[in-house]
């Protein structure tokens, strides 16, 4: 079975948009936390358009091939303007997450509101051998909280945003993790967790 593994842009002080983000203002104030996508020279084998440094292409080139679907919280799918029908991966299915309907949802997409363990068991499934990414602080909590997580990407970005939406939310109890690789890059360092059960 595939593993499940969240990766995320994160300011040092944990957030993973600035402030005031959504759709048609992307990550508000805090877009500088996507920069290392396309501040380098090494184009992705993966993402058409993205140039990053030759460690963050090796780093996020090797994360963006395992993945087969996507979970994505519906914050994430209406600030990301619904991914223009499709989904933020070339190839993997986008799983979303939901108590509510979503009349925008296309055939392309799926609608799971029925809570994160079918989430993930419809992203399991459409996955095939490949892993789950998770998209959203949200989401990423409610799927620690259901002990659904094997590995947590931290793509750590210098800086203090000082407000926007929390990759870290609370959490029932403690989440140990073990390092697995830290890579410091230009303008990210990528901390790679394994999560410890
Ligand atoms: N920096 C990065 O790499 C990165 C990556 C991904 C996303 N983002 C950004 O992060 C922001 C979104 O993150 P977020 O933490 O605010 O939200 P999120 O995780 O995307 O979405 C949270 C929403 O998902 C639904 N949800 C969560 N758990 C659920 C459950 N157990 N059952 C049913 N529905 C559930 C709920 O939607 P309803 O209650 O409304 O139904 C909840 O309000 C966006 O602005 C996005 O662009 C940044």
């Amino acid at each position: 079975m595939g593993k499940v593994f969240s990766a995320h842009a994160v300011s040092v002080d944990g957030y993973i948009t600035g402030r005031d983000p959504g759709a048609g203002r992307g990550l508000g104030d805090g877009t500088m936390l996507f920069d290392w996508y396309f501040g380098g020279n090494t184009p992705s084998r993966v993402f058409d358009g993205f140039r990053l440094s030759e460690p963050s292409a090796r780093v996020f080139d090797a994360l963006a091939a395992r993945v087969g679907a996507i979970v994505a919280g519906r914050n994430t799918y209406e600030d990301s303007e619904h991914f223009g029908g499709g989904g933020p991966h070339p190839s993997a299915r986008l799983i979303v997450l939901s108590r509510r309907p979503a009349p925008a949802i296309t055939e392309r997409q799926t609608l799971v509101t029925t809570g994160i363990a079918d989430a993930v068991a419809a992203a399991r499934a459409a996955a095939g051998d490949k892993d789950v990414g998770l998209m959203g602080g949200g989401v990423a909590t409610e799927a620690l909280k259901a002990g659904l997580v094997d590995e947590v990407v931290l793509h750590q970005v210098p800086i203090l945003l000082g407000g926007g939406r929390p990759f870290f939310q609370s959490l029932p109890e403690h989440v140990r993790l073990r390092l697995v690789e830290a890579v410091p890059a230009p303008g990210v360092t990528h901390l790679h967790y394994a999560v410890e059960r």
